[in-house]
């Protein structure tokens, strides 16, 4: 088979890392996926950048559009982060064209993913995004895939890797809230405006996939209830533990009788539960339903390679995929068919 053409936008922690396991895993690939991978476009902003991998057999693009809208490629990978341009406009592009896309953005999908699943829809193209929630962990396959005919009931977990790498080095190491975010900016963990991560909005963004992926709903990331972990002080932390628990910022989204609730915010959880134990950049994800039972899935959740891990996963199920081939919707039923978003009463 041709090799699949990969053009990727965006060569920061996560875009370097995938392209350098992509050429140190070329062999294994071509074998695994039964067709060669080939990065051969990339659009970053500065080309003078030492980014520690070989990009001299990959066009450069300044310009990720014109990358999206003109290069010969089979599959667009976004990772730019941001949900504006040119991170919309570009996927956008490369679905219109009917060309597959593979993003780690849970900003983009968080405010633009049911419009953009329904041109992947209409084009014939796949949109996959493992890596925009949880990092390494497979929780967009198990909701999107493994568990098609359970009715949800709940989905809850760690899904920041900075802020449960904060509450974790504060507790342990008895380090301060701001040395400790540093640390996790410096390990590539961070969003490029970490206020995202501290504040909520990047768990929230997370959460908001979630639930449509959940419920069968449209995306409703302005309906959840929002507070981060910027007031938590080692006072609090060392405070809960007298009291038997830990504290962690969890998203939370629930099925309740007058509609969905959807909230993010620190939780004291008890000590010797399996989610109090979650240390570090490592994330969890619960979920609850009526024929698999409840599934915690544990796991790396942010930092280049488990990020990466995830974005060549979804590469690949696309270079296996076959031509003219009926393919898994975005949010699991077609974009059409999802259902309008009904609040929870407020109690
Ligand atoms: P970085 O900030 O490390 O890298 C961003 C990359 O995008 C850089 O190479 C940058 O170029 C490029 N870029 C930014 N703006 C533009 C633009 N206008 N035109 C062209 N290129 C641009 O981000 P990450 O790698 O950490 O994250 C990428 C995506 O993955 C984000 O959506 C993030 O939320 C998501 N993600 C990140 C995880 C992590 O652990 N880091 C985990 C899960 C998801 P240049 O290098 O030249 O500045
Ligand atoms: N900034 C995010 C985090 C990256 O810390 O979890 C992974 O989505």
């Amino acid at each position: 088979a041709d090799a699949l053409k990969i053009g990727v936008a965006g060569l920061g922690t996560v875009g370097a890392s995938l392209v350098r396991i992509v050429q140190e895993r070329q062999e294994m690939l071509a074998t695994t996926c039964g067709r060669a991978i080939e990065i051969v476009a990339v659009a970053a902003r500065d080309r003078n950048r030492d980014r520690g991998v070989d990009l001299s057999k990959a066009a450069w693009h300044e310009d990720a559009i014109a990358l999206a809208l003109e290069a010969d490629i089979d599959v667009f990978v976004e990772l730019m982060g941001g949900a504006g341009d040119p991170a919309y406009a570009s996927v956008k592009a490369a679905l219109n064209r009917g060309i597959h896309v593979v993003t780690a953005n849970k900003a983009l999908l968080s405010a633009h993913g049911i419009e953009l699943a329904g041109i992947a829809e209409e084009r014939g193209a796949l949109l996959n995004y493992e890596a925009a929630v949880a990092g390494g962990i497979p929780v967009i396959k198990a909701l999107r895939e493994s568990m098609t005919g359970n009715t949800i009931s709940r989905v809850y977990g760690i899904m920041n890797g900075t802020c449960n790498y904060i509450l974790t080095q504060m507790e342990k190491e008895g380090l301060s809230f701001g040395d400790c975010l540093k640390e996790a900016q410096r390990l590539g963990y961070a969003e490029a405006d970490p206020a995202f991560d501290i504040e909520g909005n990047d768990t929230a963004h997370k959460l908001s996939i979630l639930t449509s992926l959940a419920f069968g709903t449209a995306i409703a990331a302005d309906d959840i209830y929002l507070e981060g972990i910027t007031n938590i002080s080692i006072e609090d932390i060392h405070a809960a533990a007298d009291l038997g628990y830990r504290i962690k910022l969890l998203g939370v989204a629930q099925r309740t009788e007058s509609g969905i609730e959807q909230r993010v915010h620190p939780t004291m959880v008890p000590y010797d539960s399996v989610i109090a134990q979650v240390d570090g950049v490592t994330n969890a994800v619960a979920i609850e339903s009526d024929i698999l039972g409840e599934l915690l899935m544990v796991g790396p959740g942010a930092g280049g390679n488990a990020t990466a891990s995830a974005v060549l996963g979804d590469i690949a199920d696309i270079a296996k995929s076959r031509p003219g081939a009926q393919h898994v919707p975005a949010f699991g039923r077609p974009a059409t068919a999802l259902l309008p978003y009904k609040r929870a009463r407020m109690r």
